[in-house]
């Protein structure tokens, strides 16, 4: 009977309610947010994932810019249908290095989360060139310009600090090396092995269809073709990310 006592004492005593209700709801918030701060990262380590490369980073640029993201998801949902469709659901780590993240709910065309491979350079340039030229039904515009607009290669150095900042792990010799990076990347008489070394799996060589001339195709597709092609499925275990 006495609880029962203190308990009509609580409820109708209006401070006395607020100042317990709060009591519980902060005991109850800090047991949530107090191990966020003593882990080092939320995100489980896979292997074959990497910063991006100078080229890639300036396409997915391109790719924020021109609001691809409006009509394109960038994460494949554990789904069966999903899965059967796009390959291998999303993991964490894969847009570890995204910032913004491109993972999106709006899908007026397809997932591009592992777009990459799935299609030639040619078959990508065309497409964005003129998309009914090769999906007749296609309502995505097009974006021939891309491949007349030169690739400004000035300032990809700071792109790289600026992502550096916000915990991406380029090097310092990542980052003295963009602008020759980006250049070589898409140039397929380039010595490649640098790119190779820093950002192992890169897509080399031209990708618009033009070798003498560096534009924001080349970027944009060199994006596209790396994307979801880092982790190798083959070999993933779910439970360590490591082979
Ligand atoms: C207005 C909506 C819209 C916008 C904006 C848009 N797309 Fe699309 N996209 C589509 C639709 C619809 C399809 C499916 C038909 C097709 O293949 O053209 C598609 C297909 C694609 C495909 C082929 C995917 C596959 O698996 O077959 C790629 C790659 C692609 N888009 C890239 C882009 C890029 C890069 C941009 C930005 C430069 C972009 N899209 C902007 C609507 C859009």
């Amino acid at each position: 009977m006495a609880l029962l006592d203190k308990h009509k004492t609580i409820e109708k005593n209006a401070t006395l309610l607020l100042v317990g209700t709060l009591l519980v709801v902060s005991i109850g918030g800090l047991v949530q947010i107090t191990p966020l701060f003593y882990l080092e990262n939320t995100i489980e380590k896979v292997e074959g994932m990497r910063p991006y490369s100078p080229l890639e980073l300036a396409g997915r640029n391109v790719y924020i810019r021109e609001g691809c993201y409006t009509c394109h998801s960038q994460m494949i949902r554990p789904f069966r249908d999903e899965v059967e469709r796009y390959g291998h659901y999303s993991l964490a780590a894969e847009s570890m290095y995204d910032h913004p993240f491109q993972w999106g709910s709006k899908r007026t065309g397809p997932d591009l989360a592992r777009v990459g491979n799935r299609y030639s350079n040619e078959w990508h340039v065309q497409h964005l060139v003129e998309p009914r030229s090769v999906v007749p039904e296609s309502v995505m515009p097009s974006y021939a310009f891309l491949k007349e607009t030169p690739l400004a290669v000035k300032n990809v150095s700071y792109d790289l600090i600026a992502n550096r900042r916000v915990g991406v792990p380029y090097s310092d010799e990542m980052i003295a090396s963009a602008e020759a990076d980006m250049k070589a990347q898409a140039d397929p008489n380039a010595d490649t092995s640098g790119v190779l070394a820093r950002y192992p799996k890169a897509k080399l060589g031209d990708f618009d269809g033009d070798p003498a001339a560096l534009t924001e195709m080349d970027a944009l597709v060199a994006y596209l073709q790396m994307l979801g092609t880092l982790v190798d499925f083959s070999t993933y275990d779910p439970a360590t990310g490591y082979r």
